[in-house]
């Protein structure tokens, strides 16, 4: 299987600190955020990786990462989005490097306590559609910035909604996602939302109409460390105080 971690995007809700650097470079307690996922990632058995980011600073995580080496990795590769335009057209752009394998797809600024080895094994043993990963216990103020699945009265997520006014479950669906290659086909029939963005949710949302979805609730702490300045001082916290990435 391979791996994507998106670290684009403009960081607008940590300005003016996403000023000057980019959000995904930003400490989270000893470590720039996104060495959390690239450690989630490995220990999930990933080595080959495509980091997708953008913006001015993007030279910066060559100079962290380098060749991926240190950090467990067999091969990183980069990629480079233009402009903000969402989470898929970021995705979009790992095609050629995907080339036909399963991909699990992580954000950048998501930190995980738990391993995510067993969603990547559940998804390795029948690599078709898709399977995402759901965390419980969110607020329903803080489900109002995330995806949220419907679910129906057997348990299976019958769609999504993006930032619900009124959350339809106590769900929320996390940036962890794994995909077979017909993700790439999706994308590339999506149009952009009302905020001019390719959006995860619709590819989401298209897998689930073919009922081809799968998920798994996450065990332990999850956090978007990007979702506002208190969350990030919160996953700092919990990150300081219990680890990340624990197995
Ligand atoms: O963190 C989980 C949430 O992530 C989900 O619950 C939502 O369903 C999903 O849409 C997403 O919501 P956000 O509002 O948090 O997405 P955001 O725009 O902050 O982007 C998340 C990451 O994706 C961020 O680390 C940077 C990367 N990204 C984003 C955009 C818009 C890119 O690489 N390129 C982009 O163009």
């Amino acid at each position: 299987m391979k791996g994507v971690i998106l670290a684009g995007g403009s960081g607008t809700r940590l300005h003016p600190l996403t000023r000057i650097t980019n959000k995904h470079l930003l400490p989270i307690y000893d470590r720039p955020m996104i060495a959390y996922a690239i450690e989630a990632l490995v220990q999930a058995g990933i080595t080959e990786v495509m980091l997708v980011t953008g913006g001015t600073h993007a030279g910066e995580f060559l100079r962290l990462l380098g060749n991926g080496h240190e950090h467990g990795l067999d091969r990183l590769l980069y990629a480079y989005q233009d402009r903000p335009g969402g989470i898929a057209e970021a995705l979009g752009l790992t095609e050629r490097f995907v080339d036909g394998d399963p991909v699990l797809v992580m954000l950048g600024d998501n930190i995980v306590e738990r391993s995510l080895r067993p969603t990547v094994e559940r998804f390795c043993a029948d690599p078709i559609g898709a399977r995402i990963v759901l965390t419980a216990g969110q607020d329903p103020e803080h489900l109002r910035s995330l995806g949220v699945p419907v679910m129906d009265a057997s348990g299976r997520i019958a769609r999504i909604v993006e930032k619900p006014e009124d959350p339809p479950s106590p769900y929320a669906v996390t940036g962890i996602y794994c995909y077979d290659a017909s993700v790439f086909d999706t994308i590339s029939t999506l149009e952009p939302s009302g905020r001019g963005e390719l959006e995860i949710t619709d590819v989401n949302n298209a897998y689930i109409a073919k009922g081809s979805m799968a998920y798994d609730v996450l065990d332990g702490f999850w956090g978007d460390a990007g979702e506002s300045i208190d969350a990030y001082y919160a996953v700092n916290d919990f990150v300081r105080t219990h680890g990340a990435n624990r197995g």
